[in-house]
């Protein structure tokens, strides 16, 4: 044992004497629990049953808000942001409650402006949130600025973060450092930091590393020191004692059910572990334990389908093994799957380091893990051999452009150039803090959705995702249905399908057959030869058949988006769009229309931006194949699409 942590005489009673200097808590299952392990869908009605045991607890504070939870509330989970945090407020009156904020990011993707980035924080603290966990991806604190003025006015905390990165397997190399480290830090605390955050988002703090860099920290600074470390890696119960013997403040864990794999160590090993010593949490075990029960009982059964058991082990050694967050990791495997791109898997492994060192070697954090990942993966797919960076997202030429903020090397000058060539805001990159050449964006919101924003927060979440925002908003008014996977399920649904497929499993459930559809006229015959052996098959189609027209060859094979692919002069069967000679722009991923650049009837050359499609939270903009007439556009903005849609026809 560590001359930090002392024994003091044994006692386990829940009125035991306090420990001289009690490790703080901070509990993340409402936020970062759910969102490491069940795609951030947990739903405020499912926190309602522990929220008033949570707060009995003690814990420093609770995480509730921000994060991903803005994004995926209003997008899938048809649920107000704001709403989540009044609501909860009324259960959890004594806790702090503590956020997320991507600094000048918000809870989007992209750096929003000055008067967006001060009317949110704003208003999150005007709708109950008292700890503001501030981070920038690039560790660049200019970020910071508008932000902190927002929290210091509303007399909240202020709790600067670090993002811990590596680019060697151990703390240390030329860029992340010891003295990288206590810079950041001593930084923060001029800024007014009430408290410093080491944000471990991949799980890389080793052990012996945390207990140097914990005492480094702790000297350079007056204000506590707070640690965050994802479990993924498998070492962050390890760090945690490590951290703890070094005198660290604040721990960040989860509630068992929401513990461990991508999430964070549990709380209650740990509340047994530093029992009795000088660091004694002075938590009542016997409370944890009933709200683990109810989570286990009444919460969990609707979420445990989200948990990926792809693998028995809860430890993903490619963490330590490509330094990256397992969140991104989970993220490449789906892109990859979606696009039936699996076996690639190795490639974009190796590519991830060289296209990382590429963009400046920043850290892998939200939104910086997505852009890397993702033109990685693009990379993968579309680079020839003398080609690289073919298809360049908007993202990373923002990132070049100097928008996200300084990098921590600077960027390939080759890869930089070719991403600034035709930048609608200038091909020389910008050196100032980058909200500066932001122009205010809350007008134009406002004009643009109009009454359907009834209040500022409605207004704030419009601006932030104007896609998903207004549809979230017509359904919150009752202008358009919400679709029933918005919709909760409840314990009782969940019990039925568990008995069914409890059914199915011991082989005794009978699925009526179901009848025959009758052939329509669309109905097509092909000869498929299996070998030496031969078929006559007839095909129908079912469904929506105008998202992928049967008659062409949308769907085949890999396409990137440049690909022309001549649609054939006449369709083979009657078919509900006319057909149309012409170059098909397909999409090359599946996503969500953002927008059409171009409409029916406008001529446009080679090159020219069309579409722009998400994808994976990146917008890609795709470019006329070929010269010629816009036609065929069968989607609008907020439309999903499948891989190899017809996006529109060039003819
Ligand atoms: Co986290």
């Amino acid at each position: 044992m560590s001359d930090q942590v002392k024994m003091t005489p044994l006692n386990y009673s829940e009125d035991r004497p306090k420990a001289k200097n009690p490790v703080k808590i901070m509990d993340l299952s409402l936020r970062d629990g759910h969102q490491s392990l069940f795609a951030t869908r947990g739903r405020t009605e499912d926190m309602i049953p522990v929220a008033e045991l949570m707060d009995e607890v003690g814990f420093w504070a609770i995480e509730t808000w921000g994060g991903a939870t803005f994004d995926t509330m209003h997008r899938f989970l048809n649920e107000d942001p704001w709403e989540r945090l009044r609501t909860l407020k009324r259960y959890i009156k004594k806790t702090p409650f503590s956020m997320l904020l991507r600094a000048q990011n918000l809870v989007g993707y992209r750096n929003y402006a000055d008067d967006l980035a001060y009317a949110f924080v704003d208003r999150a603290a005007a709708n109950g949130m008292d700890v503001f966990r501030t981070f920038d991806a690039l560790n660049d604190y200019r970020n910071f600025e508008t932000v902190v003025k927002g929290i210091k006015k509303a007399g909240k905390h202020f709790q600067g973060c670090i993002c811990y990165t590596l680019t060697e397997p151990r703390l240390g190399g030329e860029v992340y450092n010891l003295d990288y480290y206590t810079d950041r830090a001593k930084t923060l605390e001029d800024m007014g930091a009430d408290s410093v955050c080491v944000k471990d988002m991949a799980g890389l703090m080793a052990p012996y590393d945390a207990y140097p860099l914990i005492k480094a920290l702790k000297k350079a600074v007056r204000v506590p020191i707070h640690l965050h470390s994802h479990f993924t890696s498998g070492m962050s119960p390890m760090t945690h004692l490590k951290a703890i013997e070094a005198g660290v403040d604040i721990i960040d864990t989860c509630m068992t059910p929401y513990a461990y794999r991508t999430s964070h160590a549990a709380v209650e090993p740990l509340v047994m572990a530093l029992l009795g010593t000088n660091r004694d949490t002075g938590f009542d075990i016997k409370k944890l334990a009933v709200i683990n029960e109810i989570f286990e009982r009444e919460v969990m059964p609707k979420y445990k389908h989200l948990l990926d058991d792809s693998k028995v082990s809860i430890i993903d050694i490619n963490v330590l093994l490509h330094q990256t967050p397992g969140g991104m990791l989970s993220n490449l495997v789906n892109q990859l799957r979606e696009m039936d791109a699996l076996d690639k898997i190795g490639e974009v492994y190796k590519e991830l380091p060289r296209v990382r060192k590429d963009l400046g070697q920043i850290p892998l954090v939200t939104p910086t893990s997505q852009i890397v990942g993702v033109q990685t993966v693009n990379n993968v797919l579309h680079d020839t051999p003398d080609e690289r960076y073919k298809m360049i997202t908007g993202q990373v030429k923002d990132l070049c452009y100097g928008l996200y903020g300084k990098t921590a090397v600077p960027i390939n000058a080759e890869l930089q150039k070719k991403a600034l060539k035709g930048y609608p805001r200038g091909e020389e990159p910008i050196t100032c803090r980058p909200a500066e050449v932001l122009e205010p964006e809350l007008e134009k919101a406002k004009s643009e959705i109009g009454d359907l924003a009834v209040d500022l927060d409605d207004l704030i979440l419009y601006a932030q995702f104007p896609v998903t925002g207004k549809k979230f908003l017509e359904w919150k008014y009752g202008k358009a249905e919400p679709p029933a996977s918005v919709k909760p399920i409840s314990l009782e649904e969940v019990k039925k399908k568990d008995e069914i497929i409890k059914k199915a499993k011991a082989g005794k459930l009978i699925e009526p057959k179901p009848d025959t559809p009758a052939k329509t006229a669309a109905v097509r015959t092909f000869n498929v030869f299996v070998d030496n052996e031969y078929f006559n098959v007839e095909v129908d189609a079912t469904g929506d058949v105008q998202a992928v027209p049967a008659s062409r060859p949308a769907a085949a094979g890999p396409a990137p988006a440049q690909t022309a692919v001549a649609a054939p002069a006449q369709a083979a069967a009657p078919q509900p769009v006319a057909p149309v000679d012409g170059t098909l722009l397909l999409a090359p991923m599946p996503g969500m229309i953002i927008k059409y650049e171009k409409k029916a009837g406008d001529v446009v050359k080679k090159g020219d931006p069309l579409v722009v499609l998400e994808a994976m939270k990146m917008e890609n903009a795709l470019v006329a194949p070929c010269d010629g007439t816009v036609q065929g556009i069968k989607f609008a903005s907020g439309d999903s699409v499948a891989k190899g849609a017809v996006l529109c026809i060039i003819s």
